[in-house]
C-alpha cells in the first residue's frame, strides 16, 4: 500500500481530486467507484470546483457507488442517493443513467445485490474506487465478521456504525437498522483503490490497518492483499501510527 501522507482535511482531498481528474482527463472510458459519508466531501467538493473552472468532463465517465441505506427514499436527504446527486452529480456534467447506487427500496433484495455485482462485471469492472473507513475498520457497509469472499450483499449496521451516523439524522432511531453494500470481493475487484482517511477519530483505525494482521475482524485489512492501493492520510489520522512510518 502506497500512503502519501498529508497536513489536513483540505490537502487529503485536494490531492485525491488530483488523482482522479487526471485520470478522467485522460478521456477512455472509465468506471469510477464513489463513497459517502463526510470523508469524501471535500473530493466531491474540489472536482465540482474543477469542473467549473477548467472545464474537465464527466461524459465518458460511468460511476458506482458502494452502498446506500435500507428503506430511505430517493428524495430523502440522508439516502445516499441524494447525497451523491446533492455533492457531485448535479454539478458535473456526468449523465444521469451512467450513474450508479445500490437500490435500497428493492423488491427483491437478492435480486438487487446479484444484479449490481452483475451490472458492474458487464460495464467492465470498477478502474478506480474511492474508499473511506469506519472507526471499526469497515469499508463501504462491510462490517467486522463479513467473509472476505462476500458480494453485494445486505447487512445488519453495528450500534457503532449507527451512532457514528447519527450526526445527519434527527435522532439515533431514524437511522436505518440495515445497509446494502458492495461486498469486501466487490471492492477488492477493483483494479485501483483510493483510501481516503482524515482526523483523529481515525487515529485508531489507521493504526490497527498499518499494524494489525490482517482479518475478517477488521474488514480494512484486506487491502493489505490487493496490489495497487493508495492510502491518503492526514496527520491526525497518522496521529498514531507517524513514528514507524
Ligand atoms: C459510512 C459509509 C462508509 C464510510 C464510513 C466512514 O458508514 N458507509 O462508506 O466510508 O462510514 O464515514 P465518514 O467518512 O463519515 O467517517
Amino acid at each position: 500500500m502506497n500512503i502519501i501522507q498529508v497536513t489536513d482535511y483540505k490537502e487529503m482531498s485536494q490531492k485525491a481530486a488530483e488523482v482522479i481528474i487526471h485520470k478522467v482527463k485522460q478521456g477512455n472510458r472509465m468506471n469510477l467507484g464513489l463513497a459517502t459519508g463526510g470523508t469524501p466531501k471535500g473530493l466531491y467538493e474540489a472536482m465540482i470546483e474543477d469542473h467549473q473552472k477548467n472545464g474537465t468532463s464527466y461524459q465518458h465517465v460511468t460511476t458506482f457507488n458502494l452502498d446506500e441505506y435500507i428503506g430511505l427514499k430517493e428524495q430523502d436527504p440522508n439516502s445516499y442517493y441524494y447525497y451523491m446527486a446533492d455533492s457531485l452529480f448535479n454539478h458535473i456534467d456526468i449523465p444521469k443513467f451512467q450513474t450508479y447506487l445500490p437500490n435500497g427500496l428493492a423488491d427483491d433484495y437478492n435480486h438487487e445485490c446479484e444484479h449490481y455485482d452483475r451490472l458492474i462485471k458487464a460495464l467492465g469492472g470498477i478502474d478506480l474506487q474511492v474508499l473511506g473507513i469506519g472507526q471499526n475498520g469497515h469499508i463501504g457497509f462491510n462490517e467486522p465478521g463479513t467473509p472476505f469472499q462476500s458480494s453485494t450483499h445486505i447487512v445488519t449496521l453495528e450500534e457503532s456504525t449507527r451512532e457514528a451516523n447519527a450526526r445527519y439524522f434527527n435522532t439515533l432511531d431514524d437511522v436505518p437498522t440495515h445497509a446494502i453494500t458492495m461486498g469486501i470481493s466487490s471492492i477488492m475487484n477493483s483494479k485501483e483503490i483510493l483510501l481516503l482517511v482524515s482526523g483523529e477519530e481515525k487515529a485508531d483505525a489507521m493504526q490497527k490497518l498499518l499494524h494489525g494482521e490482517i482479518s475478517e475482524d477488521f474488514p480494512a485489512s484486506v487491502l493489505k492483499r490487493h496490489s495497487h492501493v493508495t492510502i491518503i492520510a492526514d496527520q491526525k489520522a497518522l496521529s498514531g501510527v507517524l513514528v514507524s512510518l
